[in-house]
């Protein structure tokens, strides 16, 4: 057999061993999932960090401390969060702020809810000491052993304006108070319906700061003169 013939043999083999439509057996047999076009997710990217870049959030958080108690009712139960009530949250928070709050309270983070009609319409996550307080626009101070930062309130839209919110703020200084430690919240000052609820509880404004965040930073914090 010449050269050429024995090439053209093998080639031959080869074409019958291939599939119908003439594709190559290796094509067939890769089952592998096609790789995913990752033009769309690094342009995507680039353009968040472009946005992240070219945005600033300036603003001014207000920090209260709680100086006096007040006993407040309201038309919910306010209680204390246990392990087996956090999926309670899932009557007002998706899953992964319910997940959020398990870990909060996984870390010892206290959690407090309010229940209407069996179902949960508030929730409120209090930080103990020491450690740093993390408010909005990133502006952050520094909570001493045992002092405690409120944070993460939120009341479902269907039953604000009812004074839950500061029923549950009142209940929470209740129990900080028998630690006889300082109990502080923050909000950010355009935020009116939280400084009410907050004023409604007992707490005094101790700190105005105004933050400039920049690509998700606080790139400049500085007190403002404090109106009384
Ligand atoms: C701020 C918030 C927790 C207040 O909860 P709440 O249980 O409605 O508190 P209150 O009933 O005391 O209402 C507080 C103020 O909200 C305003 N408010 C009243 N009805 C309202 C309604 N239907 N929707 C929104 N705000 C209302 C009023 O200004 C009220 O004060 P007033 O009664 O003296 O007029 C709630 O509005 C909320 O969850 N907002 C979104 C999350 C948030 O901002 N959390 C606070 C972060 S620090």
């Amino acid at each position: 057999m010449t050269v050429g013939a024995a090439r053209a043999r093998r080639k031959a083999t080869i074409m019958a061993d291939r599939p119908a439509g003439n594709k190559p057996q290796q094509d067939v047999e890769n089952t592998s999932p096609p790789r995913p076009c990752c033009a769309g997710a690094v342009l995507r990217k680039t353009l968040s960090i472009l946005r992240r870049l070219f945005t600033f959030r300036l603003g001014t958080v207000v920090i209260y401390r709680h100086v006096e108690l007040r006993s407040l009712t309201c038309p919910a139960e306010v209680r204390p969060v246990n392990e087996e009530s956090i999926e309670d949250a899932l009557a007002m928070d998706d899953a992964g702020r319910v997940e959020n709050l398990r870990r909060a309270v996984g870390r010892g983070e206290r959690a407090y809810f309010a229940y209407s009609g069996g179902k949960v319409v508030h929730r409120s996550l209090v930080q103990s000491g020491p450690g740093k307080a993390i408010c909005e626009l990133r502006v952050s101070f520094d909570l001493a052993e045992g002092e405690g930062y409120v944070h993460h309130s939120k009341t479902a839209p269907a039953m604000r304006g009812r004074g839950i919110y500061p029923a549950v703020l009142s209940r929470i200084a209740q129990d900080w108070r028998q630690r006889g430690r300082r109990l502080f919240i923050a909000t950010v000052e355009a935020n009116e319906a939280s400084m009410r609820g907050i004023e409604k509880a007992g707490f005094k404004l101790a700190r105005r700061v105004a933050s400039l965040v920049w690509f998700g930073r606080c790139i400049l914090q500085k007190d403002l003169k404090v109106k009384q």
